[in-house]
């Protein structure tokens, strides 16, 4: 291919990586360019520093380059290009997805964008024939392609680190099926239970996300490109062979809709709210956990660290800062909404703001996901302490209640005497399994020798046979079941 020299540009550094939006683009104190015959004067520099976007959405090259491969193939198939000019294109935007990936692309701030900047450098490269590659596209419906490209990627990682963490999960509900530890209601004990119990809460939690992510991934996958500025176009584009090229399940139907649509990325946005919430509950029951008051677990020290003041620290750092990071999610979530809530149909500049909330919140999301999981592969469960923090006999209460239940109490009357006899045994300074059955029988004829037997943590959990209940034999079968769910997960196709 004939290879032209890239033209220089005015500013003498190039631009690099992450620039500043707010920074003067260098050298643009010499004549700026202008857009196109349309206009009698170049960019004032401030407005280009405000303006670009480059800076940020290169991270949508591969996504452009891919989408103006599709383009140009289709474009040649209904005869816009000549084959020649197709394979032209297609070798150059092969070579610039080379260069970018190699790190030896140069983006231009002054090309304002990531979709000018190929452009730019495709035509520097293959001359006018790369200025064709435009025809029937304008940038509103590209950015939406390239962004829903992206959100796919992105929600497909999310798949498949929620497996892995789910998995993690589901092998520490295995590894330790026979500890117990108190529930909890306003984080007061309440009842034993089994700690798998409780992880698969979690697990039940992440099925949910998932399945949420996969609805949002296919509500997503829906080509945009072909919708022009706003109103279509005049060409008798074959949309459905760039779909097909591009893994789209279909081609959008209002080119109005397509090009100012952002609800695929508030809806990533949301779910990956959802799932920020869950991983947050989680990070702040590690930590309290973690805490000398429970000592209930042991986080792995190369996921912690230490003070620079007071030695004998171990900090949860990881959880801490998932948790931290949630609101940072919410916030790009709201941002989001807001940024979207008053703007007039089609595409407005304004959405050019949508895409470092949601990069930012993807990247968070997922190295939340897969540090967890890492965290937790390696996490240890205090045995002993969970067994003396649901030796707590008061743990026992409502067995007891049930027990008069069974021997035929009514529940609300068993309640009853069992918060006396929890009274009186505290006044006593005794636990419930202490008090003699002189004493219990003061409290109900119906309480005999046999109550014992009952009042045991183990029992207690023994006891909750009902379908969703923390009893082990229903654990095991949950267990199963959610490990048969995740083998049989296959990430979706596009
Ligand atoms: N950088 C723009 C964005 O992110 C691309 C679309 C620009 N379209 C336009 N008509 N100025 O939204």
């Amino acid at each position: 291919m004939a290879k032209r020299p890239v033209k220089q540009t005015r500013r003498k550094a190039p631009l690099r990586g992450r620039l500043h939006p707010a920074l003067p683009v260098e050298g643009a104190t010499q004549a700026p360019k202008k857009w196109s015959g349309r206009f009698a004067e170049g960019l004032d520099p401030r407005a280009l520093a405000f303006g670009q976007s480059v800076h940020f959405d290169q991270k949508l090259a591969g996504y452009d380059i891919q989408g103006s491969l599709a383009h140009a193939r289709m474009l040649g198939k209904i005869g816009v290009l000549k084959a020649s000019e197709v394979t032209q294109i297609v070798q150059g935007l092969e070579e610039i997805g080379r260069e970018i990936s190699s790190g030896r692309f140069e983006f231009k701030a002054e090309l304002e964008d990531v979709h000018r900047n190929i452009e730019a450098a495709l035509m520097a490269k293959i001359g006018s024939v790369g200025g064709k590659l435009h025809t029937a596209r304008s940038r509103n419906d590209q950015v939406a392609l390239d962004f829903r490209l992206y959100c796919r990627d992105q929600t497909r990682a999310l798949l498949t680190a929620l497996v892995g963490l789910e998995k993690v999960f589901l092998k520490l509900a295995k590894d330790y099926s026979e500890v117990l530890m108190p529930g909890y209601t306003h984080l007061q004990r309440a009842q034993p239970i089994l700690f798998s119990h409780h992880l698969l809460a979690y697990v039940e939690m992440w099925d949910r996300d998932r399945s949420r992510l996969e609805q949002a991934l296919e509500r997503m996958n829906v080509l945009p490109l072909g919708s022009g500025a706003l109103a279509g176009t005049s060409f008798a584009l074959d949309r459905e062979q760039v779909a097909r090229e591009l893994g789209f399940r279909e081609v959008s139907h209002n080119s109005l809709d397509a090009v100012s649509d952002r609800d695929f990325a508030i809806e990533l946005a949301s779910v990956a709210s959802l799932l920020m919430m869950h991983l947050s509950r989680l990070s702040e029951e590690l930590i309290l956990w973690s805490s000398s008051e429970f000592g209930f677990l042991e986080l792995p020290q190369s996921f912690c660290t230490g003070s620079s003041m007071m030695p004998q620290k171990i900090n949860p750092d990881i959880p801490e800062l998932i948790r931290g990071k949630t609101g940072r999610v919410y916030g790009h979530l709201l941002g989001l909404l807001t940024l979207m809530k008053s703007l007039p149909l089609a595409y407005n500049k304004d959405m050019q703001e949508d895409k470092e909330a949601v990069f930012d919140l993807c990247e968070t999301v997922l190295q939340s996901v897969e540090v967890m999981a890492a965290m937790m592969a390696q996490a240890k469960p205090n045995q002993e302490r969970m067994r003396q923090a649901v030796s707590d006999s008061l743990l026992l209460a409502t067995d007891l209640a049930d027990w008069l239940v069974e021997q035929g109490s009514d529940f609300r009357q068993a309640h009853e005497v069992v918060g006396q006899v929890v009274r009186y045994a505290l006044e006593q300074g005794k636990g419930l399994t202490e008090l003699t059955l002189v004493e219990l029988k003061k409290f109900s004829p119906l309480l005999t020798e046999a109550v014992y037997r009952r009042l045991t943590p183990e029992q207690a959990v023994a006891a909750r046979r009902v379908m969703g209940g923390t009893a082990r034999p229903n654990v095991l079968r949950e267990i199963a079941r959610l490990e048969q769910r995740l083998a049989s997960f296959s990430l979706p196709k596009k």
